[in-house]
């Protein structure tokens, strides 16, 4: 009866003959509102009405008891039970629309609510996926936007969105390039994808609502270009420049879903600019620390090409070693530091043509101190003041300043100590010729008397005879 009256006025009405087959159908479909007897064989209707309030996903859809009049004491149970509403036997059509209709309004406000707290949640595991990359600086490696897309794509806290998502820069015409983030169900892929201008939204034009926020416009479309020949719901938000495209919705883009998408704008846009600035940062540290560098080839032979070619091999032997990405771009940029404490060895003693007196050697030694001391200890110019410090000591235990063994010196250092041999070899100093790649690969590996292969670490002696070709190429393509 109650399907009767209800089908004709556009309700899709499902139903159920007992209690047990109320709540399995409850289990696997989408239901809005629940219209129940109470008397029925097996579970009664009292007892389905308080196992729908008891579960998680059921506890909210409205549950009206259709009982007789009479029924006073079943009308306490199901309010106790939890029953939201009560229809009397026999039914009244005007009656019975009247309820669906306000139950319904009920629902339909608290899903919205449910779709904001979504937002929010999405908000938050968003935030939280970018300190996680901040925590692992990755930060200036990666791209943040393609990174928020990442975890946007392939959030379980967010249950409407797109499939896929473009975070594109507008192009000086009227497309857009970037990279087009996709759900592949279990992962996110991206690539490289661009917007002909024929396909791009109205950006500009303010259609939909206008943003309250200045220079930022957003609309939603029925967007081809990711499916040709099939319209699928879009969004997007764009500040002109920077366009987030939101493709593919599993249905029609509400006030909410342009919501999320605006926040995610946001935070895509915020970040981005964070990392640009993170990155002018690095780039003026980066620039110091060379500045600072050649500053000891004032009174040192030395030139900005052998402190990028030592660079370059060092982080190389690194790299052949195994250390970690991270170290190994540490340590590409703290090697070149190594030398710095030639700034305190006189002049006139580095340039000297002839041998050194045991005085000068005493002066030339104090280097790798008087380096460590310039290098101070901030944390980003650790790994630089422990190279400096310990590039001239040997696997052996005969080098300086300390006469550290094996493990007692940095690998850092050990590390170093080959590549500044191998370039000195190469390069012609007042006291020596410049020397061939085979001639230096001999000296390094049997020795001359004042180098000897016992002076270095054997991991990173195989790693030279594994790459030397590779540093032999470094020192070409960089050469004085
Ligand atoms: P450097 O010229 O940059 O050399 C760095 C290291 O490369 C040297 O450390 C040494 O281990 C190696 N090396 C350089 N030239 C040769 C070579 O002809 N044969 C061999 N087998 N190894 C070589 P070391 O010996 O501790 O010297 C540290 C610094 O002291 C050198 O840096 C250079 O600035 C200075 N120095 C060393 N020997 C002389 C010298 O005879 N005359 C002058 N004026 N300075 C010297
Ligand atoms: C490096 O990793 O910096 C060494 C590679 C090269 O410059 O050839
Ligand atoms: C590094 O921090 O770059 C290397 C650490 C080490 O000395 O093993
Ligand atoms: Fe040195």
């Amino acid at each position: 009866l109650l399907k009767a009256l209800l089908e004709p006025e556009g309700y899709l009405v499902i139903t159920a003959r007992n209690g047990e087959e109320a709540l399995a159908t409850m289990g696997s479909r989408k239901v809005d509102l629940v219209l129940l007897d109470i008397l029925m064989p097996g579970l009664d209707g009292v007892e389905v009405c308080r196992r729908l309030k008891e579960g998680t996903s059921t506890a909210f859809i409205p549950v009206v008891m259709v009982t007789a009049l009479d029924a006073v004491s079943d009308r306490v149970r199901a309010i106790d039970a939890g029953a939201d509403d009560f229809l009397s036997k026999p039914v009244d059509r005007q009656e019975l629309l009247a309820r669906t209709r306000s139950l319904l309004r009920l629902k339909f406000r608290r899903d919205r609510l449910e779709v904001a707290y979504q937002a929010m949640a999405s908000v938050t595991h968003l935030s939280t996926s970018l300190l996680r990359m901040a925590d692992e600086q990755q930060f200036l490696s990666r791209d943040v936007g393609t990174e928020l897309a990442f975890s946007f794509i392939s959030s379980e806290q967010i249950r409407k969105k797109p499939k896929a998502l473009l975070i594109g820069q507008i192009r000086e015409g009227t497309g857009a390039e970037g990279i087009l983030v996709r759900d592949k169900g279990a992962f996110a892929e991206g690539e490289p994808y661009s917007i002909p201008p024929a396909a791009m939204p109205p950006i500009g034009s303010r259609e939909k609502a206008a943003s309250p926020m200045p220079g930022i416009t957003e609309g939603e479309s029925r967007a081809a270009w990711l499916h040709p020949g099939r319209l699928s719901p879009s969004a997007w938000v764009s500040d002109g420049s920077l366009l987030v495209l939101a493709v593919d919705y599993p249905g029609e883009v509400t006030d909410f879903d342009r919501e999320a998408l605006k926040t995610f704008f946001l935070a895509v846009s915020f970040f981005r600019s964070l990392a640009r600035y993170a990155k002018e940062t690095e780039d003026a540290f980066l620039y110091t620390i060379e500045a600072l560098a050649r500053a000891a080839e004032v009174s040192d032979e030395l030139t900005g090409e052998h402190i990028k070619r030592v660079n370059h091999y060092s982080a190389l032997i690194a790299e052949e070693i195994g250390l970690l990405s991270r170290e190994v771009e540490t340590i590409g940029y703290a090697a070149q530091m190594h030398d710095v404490g030639k700034i305190h060895v006189h002049p006139d003693i580095l340039r000297k043509k002839g041998p050194l007196t045991a005085e000068e050697w005493e002066e030339i030694r104090k280097h790798c101190e008087a380096g460590a001391h310039i290098l101070g200890n901030h944390p980003r110019l650790a790994v630089a003041a422990e190279i400096a410090l310990s590039h001239h000591e040997k696997w052996d235990g005969s080098g300086y300043p300390r006469g550290l063994r094996e493990e007692e010196i940095p690998l850092t250092g050990r590390i170093v100590a080959l590549a500044d041999v191998y370039d000195a070899l190469r390069s012609r100093r007042s006291y020596k010729p410049g020397l061939s790649h085979q001639k230096a690969v001999e000296i390094i590996l049997q020795g001359d008397g004042r180098s000897m292969p016992d002076h270095f670490d054997p991991r990173v002696l195989d790693v030279f005879r594994k790459r030397e070709r590779d540093l032999a190429a470094i020192y070409e393509r960089l050469p004085d």
